[in-house]
């Protein structure tokens, strides 16, 4: 009897949800939160926000390409189901479509996932298409893109008014035509989110964009209640920082008290002969 080994979720099978179940995704940093999430999710984004989340940098910027592989490679250890997608971040794509796909190879060889992900709309198409043709599966990244947050100047949500919609719907076909599998749509307001939902071939994954979107990813963290400073539109689903609290307050008080537990359970003496 041969038993046939767990496959993981590719990434023209996520393409071919379009307007199908809804994907769930959410981001993970580490091999055992990939293990708990792995058979609940789609995909995995090993999300640069792991700068801020695990690092507690102030934004994504400065995280490096040696971050993302280490933590890629974390969370391919962790999974056996779920697509893993790492994001590249900052400075690592952006000069030119060859130095993104230098990058984007060594991010899957040296963690094995099965995409990446980039920020940015129209200016990125080409770069996209390059990857694309290359054999890089590319998730693409539209609305606010924190990447670019000292151009913009803040992470606040964007589309609020139809007359501003032409550019993120612009950015959004250009790299879906481009070659994109998906997209997130991040940050903004529910009616683009519906536009663009429409507009476009792939599946679009929101965060802080609605239930209009194909998917829905979220910070792992943020919904765990774990971050310190979570966006508006989270619904926290626990509060384990409070859980965390308790069990380390306890864990004190014994210790301090010489109430913690002996070993007599543990090692249990044996019996002499
Ligand atoms: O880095 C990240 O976690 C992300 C999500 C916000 C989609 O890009």
């Amino acid at each position: 009897m041969s038993i046939e080994p767990t496959r993981r979720i590719t990434a023209p099978e996520l393409r071919a949800r379009k307007g199908k179940e809804p994907i769930v995704a959410l981001t993970s940093y580490h091999a055992h939160t990939a293990r708990i999430l792995d058979p609940y999710v789609d995909f995995l984004l090993v999300g640069d926000s792991l700068g801020m989340v695990m690092h507690g940098l102030e934004t994504t910027v400065p995280v490096t390409l040696e971050m993302m592989i280490l933590q890629g490679h974390a969370v391919m250890r962790g999974s056996q189901r779920a697509l893993v997608v790492v994001d590249m971040p900052f400075g690592s794509y952006e000069a030119s479509k060859e130095d993104a796909f230098r990058s984007a190879a060594r991010v899957l060889k040296e963690t094995g996932c099965g995409a990446i992900k980039l920020e940015g709309g129209a200016k990125m198409a080409e770069t996209v298409r390059f990857l694309s043709e290359r054999g890089v599966p590319v998730m693409g990244h539209v609305g606010l893109t924190p990447q670019a947050v000292n151009a913009l100047g803040s992470f606040k949500a964007l589309g609020r008014e139809e007359k501003d919609w032409a550019p993120f719907l612009e950015d959004a076909r250009a790299i879906a035509e481009a070659g994109a599998f998906s997209m997130v749509i991040e940050a903004v307001a529910e009616p683009l989110a519906k536009r663009i939902t429409e507009a476009v071939p792939i599946p679009t994954i929101g965060i802080g964009a609605s239930p209009a979107c194909d998917g829905q990813i979220l910070v792992l963290e943020d919904m765990l209640g774990l971050s310190p400073r979570v966006p508006k539109f989270v619904k926290k689903y626990g509060e384990l920082a409070g859980g965390i609290e308790a069990a380390v307050k306890e864990y004190a008080r014994e210790v301090r008290n010489r109430e913690f537990p002996g070993l007599a359970n543990v090692y249990p003496l044996k019996a002499k002969a």
